[in-house]
């Protein structure tokens, strides 16, 4: 008898879903995508036609009605991650949510406790960490080549890069900008890459005098409506961690610089790796050599991100990105913008 494919579902089909999320589920033979919902027509008619879904919905509770689907990926806009993740493990299926987690680390606890009380798995699309460049990272630190790291800079700064679609720059619906956005990618990736150490305090600050100005517009991903820009455009936040180390923080959408700025740097006690590009140093020979490692090839990010979900719930292994991690890294993003608001350290 033919094994049962996996029986996806898909919440929110509008870009990172049609682009990422259901091209992965759909280069897996094992897998069948059988009904997308979302709010908007156009989405959920383009996203079943484009990947021949039997099932489409307005309402997610009409999606989980299909007992035939096993997992669901939620990609909605950031304030539409916590209820319907949470009515997906209360109807039993496992939930591959968009990043941020949530809006709160209050909202990210609550998920996180619901999947572990039902025994279902819960992941969260930290991209980042599954392209080839990351794996070789993650390889070298393991390796003992750079000794312990105790000092990093994670940065995932746009010069222009507002995005001009979607619900980005809205606070009712996204709460956050670039920290939320590109900044809890770049941190992920870095606290990862770390062996995701306790946090202690967060220092932070959020600015948006760019998003927020009248007038013309120096724009790189379309123009927005300042008048209705409600998110940071740049925030900068200094984390302390219980183990001594200390990651530095910052994402912007707008800021004045002479070029963007992506990747990490982790510095350890026998060397130091960077990201974008990838570079290794190391104490040798009484100097520092620095190394180029050239990645030859390998998946994407985000077919390996959806490839990784559903082994994990085929073989029941732990997510490749739990929730315990993902709430660690809401819980900083949180003191960001507490601290901003505040103007104190805060613990987090
Ligand atoms: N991992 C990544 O690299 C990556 C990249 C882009 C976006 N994202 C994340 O994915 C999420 C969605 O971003 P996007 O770029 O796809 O946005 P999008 O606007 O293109 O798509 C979101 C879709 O959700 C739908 N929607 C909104 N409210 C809904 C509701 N209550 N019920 C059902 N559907 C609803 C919208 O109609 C839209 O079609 C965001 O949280 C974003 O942070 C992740």
């Amino acid at each position: 008898m033919a094994k049962k494919k996996l029986g996806i579902g898909i919440i929110g089909s509008g870009g990172i879903a049609q682009g990422a999320h259901m091209p992965g589920y759909a280069a897996l033979a094992d897998c069948e995508i059988l009904a997308v919902a979302d709010v908007s027509e156009g989405a959920r008619n383009s996203a079943a036609e484009k990947f021949n879904v039997p099932h489409k919905f307005k309402d997610w509770k009409d999606l989980l009605k299909i007992e035939e689907i096993d997992a669901v990926s939620v990609c909605t806009p950031n304030t539409y991650h916590f209820q319907p993740t949470i009515d997906c493990l209360n109807a039993g299926k496992h939930v591959l949510v968009e990043k941020p987690m949530a809006i709160s680390a209050a909202e990210a606890k609550k998920m996180l406790q619901t999947a572990r009380k039902l025994g279902l798995k819960l992941m969260v699309g930290q991209t980042a960490r599954f392209n080839p460049q990351a794996r070789a990272m993650k390889d070298f630190i393991e390796s003992g080549a750079i000794g312990d790291i105790y000092y990093a800079r994670a940065m995932a700064l746009r010069r222009r890069g507002i995005p001009g679609w979607g619900a980005f720059t809205s606070k009712k619906l996204s709460v956050g900008g670039p920290i939320f956005d590109i900044g809890v990618h770049i941190l992920d990736l870095t606290l990862w890459l770390m062996g995701f150490p306790e946090p202690k305090t967060v220092s932070g600050t959020v600015y948006n005098p760019i998003g927020t100005r009248p007038g013309p517009q120096v724009a790189g991903m379309g123009g927005w409506d300042p008048a209705k820009y409600g998110v940071e455009d740049f925030g900068v936040g200094l984390v302390k961690f219980k183990n001594g180390a200390t990651v530095v923080l910052e994402a912007s959408w707008a800021l004045n610089l002479a070029e963007d700025i992506h990747g990490t740097i982790l510095c350890g006690t026998k060397g130091g790796v960077q990201s974008s590009p990838l570079r290794l140093i190391r104490e040798e020979c009484g100097a520092l050599t620095v190394a180029d490692p050239q990645i030859l090839s390998g998946p994407s990010g985000h077919a390996e991100e959806v490839r990784a979900f559903v082994e994990c719930i085929q073989k029941n292994l732990p997510e490749p990105v739990p929730a315990e991690e993902a709430l660690i890294t809401q819980r900083i993003l949180d003191g960001v913008y507490e601290s901003s608001k505040t103007g104190k350290e805060v613990k987090v």
